[in-house]
């Protein structure tokens, strides 16, 4: 062998020697850089090697928040609640290519979406509620196993990231609480998330109106598109979503009477369409939902007092409100078949508008 060939070979070793030695252990190396940019009691009391030391792998496996696989490979890091503060260190997955949950939740993190988390391949949900994070929410197209994605009560901006229609595996997508989106408009493509059972979409800056194809989704048992801006109808194809139990429209501009097809969403549980612009009666057949517990439209332009099938026990006449429109109306529409129950939407009705009295005969 030349010398010069000798040389390079003895130069390329060298280069390689650090790389083999930080690989010992990566989990642990990760946690520990986690511990010092993520201050607080959870992980301060992570006892971990110092990096790069040899050691057993399953000893990160006993930390809190940390749960394993049987060959001992990170799978989820739950430090919701944790009281952190700071932010993730970059590469994540470099170090734990196995990490499936990443939970986060109401901690204090610092600066922009974790870019590191974009090659974490295997990641199924990623929760990230209150955690202070602000700026621009990256294409998140690379997170192609992602089941839950939780963004809610941050302050992201720019673009709302559409990339998620993406995601097809998704089943459960939060938003809630970021003021700070540009303006944008609900997309045909989020009819490829078949899968979706929960679309929090909550004061986003949606736009527009409410559209058809939403009663494609049919495997949505939670829709939330409370404080935005949607205008015209709440559209009579929403009666499809035979799954949903909470559809949340409060605080928006929508116009039109309330589709009867509401009706037929016989797993309603709670219905809440108040401060829109809605007019016309409040339609029989939602109240005789079999599961309904909380109906709520206060603050539309409604017209008529109760709808009759409340009167199912007794005729009611209520004094004190003589014109047909009612600008404040809420009541429960739980169970109209028990008088205990009965009852209660009474009070209500007393508390609510002020009603001088009720008199049931
Ligand atoms: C993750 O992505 C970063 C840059 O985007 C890249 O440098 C790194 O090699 C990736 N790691 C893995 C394990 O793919
Ligand atoms: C979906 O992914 C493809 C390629 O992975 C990308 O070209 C496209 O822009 C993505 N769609 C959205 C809405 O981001
Ligand atoms: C986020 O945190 C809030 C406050 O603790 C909680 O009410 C909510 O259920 C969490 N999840 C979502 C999707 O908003
Ligand atoms: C919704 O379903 C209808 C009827 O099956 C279909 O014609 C339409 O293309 C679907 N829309 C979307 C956006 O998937
Ligand atoms: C939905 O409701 C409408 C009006 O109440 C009714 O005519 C229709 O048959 C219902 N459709 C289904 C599929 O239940």
């Amino acid at each position: 062998m030349a010398p010069s060939s000798l040389l390079l070979l003895l130069l390329a070793l060298s280069a390689l020697l650090p790389l083999l030695t930080l690989s010992l252990d990566p989990q642990s190396d990760y946690l520990l850089l986690m511990k010092q940019s993520l201050v607080g009691p959870t992980t301060s009391r992570w006892a971990l090697p110092p990096p790069s030391s040899p050691s057993s792998s399953s000893s990160v496996c006993d930390l809190s928040g940390i749960t394993c696989d049987e060959a001992g490979r990170v799978t989820v890091i739950d430090l919701s609640l944790g009281f952190l503060a700071g932010s993730l260190p970059p590469n994540i997955c470099g170090y734990i290519p196995t990490l499936q949950a990443l939970r986060l939740n109401h901690n204090s993190l610092r600066g922009g979406f974790p870019l590191g988390l974009l090659n974490c391949s295997s990641l199924r949900e990623l929760n990230l509620n209150f955690t202070g994070l602000s700026g621009p929410i990256p294409d998140l197209s690379p997170l192609k196993s992602l089941r839950i994605l939780d963004l809610a009560n941050n302050q992201f901006s720019g673009q709302f990231p559409l990339s998620i229609t993406n995601l097809t595996n998704l089943e459960f997508i939060s938003f809630n609480e970021n003021r700070g989106f540009d303006v944008w408009h609900l997309p045909e493509s989020f009819a490829a998330l078949t899968k979706l059972r929960v679309l929090i979409l909550s004061r986003t800056s949606l736009r527009g109106e409410i559209p058809k194809w939403i009663g494609n989704m049919t495997s949505l048992t939670d829709l939330e598109l409370c404080g935005n801006s949607h205008i015209g109808r709440i559209p009579a194809a929403i009666g499809k979503l035979k799954n949903l139990r909470l559809l949340e429209l409060y605080y928006n501009l929508l116009t039109g009477e309330i589709p009867e097809e509401i009706g037929n969403l016989t797993s309603l549980v709670e219905f809440d369409c108040s401060v829109n612009q809605l007019t016309g009666r409040v339609p029989e057949q939602v109240c005789a939902l079999p599961n309904l517990k909380l109906l709520q439209f206060y603050n539309n332009h409604l017209t008529g007092i109760l709808p009759p099938v409340l009167g199912m026990y007794a005729s009611i006449s209520i004094s004190s409100v003589a014109e047909a429109r009612v600008n404040f109306f809420i009541f429960l529409c739980l169970a109209i078949n028990s008088l205990e129950n009965y009852q209660r939407i009474m009070q209500i009705a007393l508390l609510c508008f002020g009603f001088e009295s009720i008199t049931i005969s």
